[in-house]
């Protein structure tokens, strides 16, 4: 019987040792760019594009090169996708193709039908409602700096500003697999959703975490060990620009907000950022930053999900260790 197929879809699709196997891997990718060649052949993976990118685009390119395979770059516009092609005709078509599908879209539901259809592993590369290999690669990067992946559990996390987006959920989902106190702090309107909120709860409780939502930005960075933010306006919501900056000035990023974390708190930015808005150039450009290294390690990463997909597909131990 074959293995049953996996997907990263949302943050929780991984337990709490099936994340710290992931990012053990990704330790391993950082330290040895050609740790593992799953690809080798090569294979292709369809990475596909509903929305722009710098970091999705170039970490899964050359990502999936340097893992022996062939990277199928596929813009919304260059696809019958972009046309009213069905998903689930599409995942069919790549199914037979590809050994991997990796989407950049709109609402979660798409991933979630293409998943469906697919006989590969399918990748969320951010949706509205999450961004789970983004949060991968910002473990990645306290573990790098804050004493490897074993020490994560029991870290502090705090993510302030626009709390009802797809990075807040997906560092309240995430925070909680890994055994975190993950504090989120933003507006009244722009907080995440309740369902969400429990899913997390649920999660921390199993992994002696917690969960903090709330509207005080000084409460969430209280003592945390890396502070996190993102941008007020996400895309698709470009026509709502006017209105998107008022409501989060209170929570955004700068040095007196960062006084209240831990002393030498993390700061870390999914990016794009946008200075003097949600963080201060003092703080993403200062000491405490590590945001380059963040975006580094989109590439390690991904190259450690991707292997770890494959190797519960392939049943394959040497892939997943
Ligand atoms: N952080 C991130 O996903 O960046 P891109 O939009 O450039 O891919
Ligand atoms: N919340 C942002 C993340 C960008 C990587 C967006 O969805 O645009």
């Amino acid at each position: 019987m074959a293995a049953p197929l996996r997907h990263m879809l949302r943050d929780d699709d991984v337990s709490h040792d099936e994340q710290l196997q992931i990012l053990r891997l990704g330790m391993k990718f950082r330290e040895n760019r050609f740790h593992a060649r799953p690809f080798e052949g090569p294979q292709a993976v369809a990475v596909l594009f509903d929305k722009p990118s710098t970091r999705t685009r170039s970490s899964f390119s050359v990502g999936v090169a340097e893992l022996g395979g062939y990277p199928l770059v596929i813009d919304k516009g260059g696809s019958q996708l972009g046309r009213g092609e069905p998903v689930a005709d599409t995942a069919r078509v790549l199914t037979r193709m590809t050994s991997t599908i990796v989407w950049r879209t709109f609402g979660q539901d798409r991933v979630e039908e293409m998943a469906r259809y697919a006989t590969v592993p399918v990748i969320n590369a951010l949706t509205d409602e999450f961004h789970p290999c983004q949060v991968l690669a910002d473990f990645l990067t306290i573990a790098q700096h804050r004493g490897g992946v074993d020490s994560l559990a029991g870290k502090r996390i705090a993510y302030l500003g626009d709390a009802g987006n797809n990075m807040a959920n997906s560092y309240l989902l995430a925070g909680a697999t890994a055994g975190m106190h993950v504090a989120v702090a933003g507006p009244y309107g722009y907080l995440p959703d309740p369902a969400i909120v429990d899913d997390a709860k649920t999660i921390a409780k199993h992994n002696n975490g917690s969960v903090l939502v709330t509207t005080d930005p000084f409460e969430a960075a209280k003592d945390a060990d890396c502070i996190f933010t993102d941008t007020w306006v996400s895309m698709g919501e470009e026509s709502e620009y006017a209105t998107r900056s008022k409501p989060f000035w209170d929570y955004q990023v700068n040095d007196e907000l960062m006084s209240h974390a831990a002393p030498n708190a993390l700061f870390q930015h999914c990016l794009p950022a946008y200075r003097g808005k949600e963080v201060t150039g003092s703080v993403i450009d200062g000491p405490q930053s590590v945001v380059w290294d963040e975006a580094e390690n989109r590439l390690h990463a991904q190259k450690a999900l991707m292997t770890w997909l494959i190797g519960k597909q392939r049943e394959d131990d040497d892939l997943l260790a």
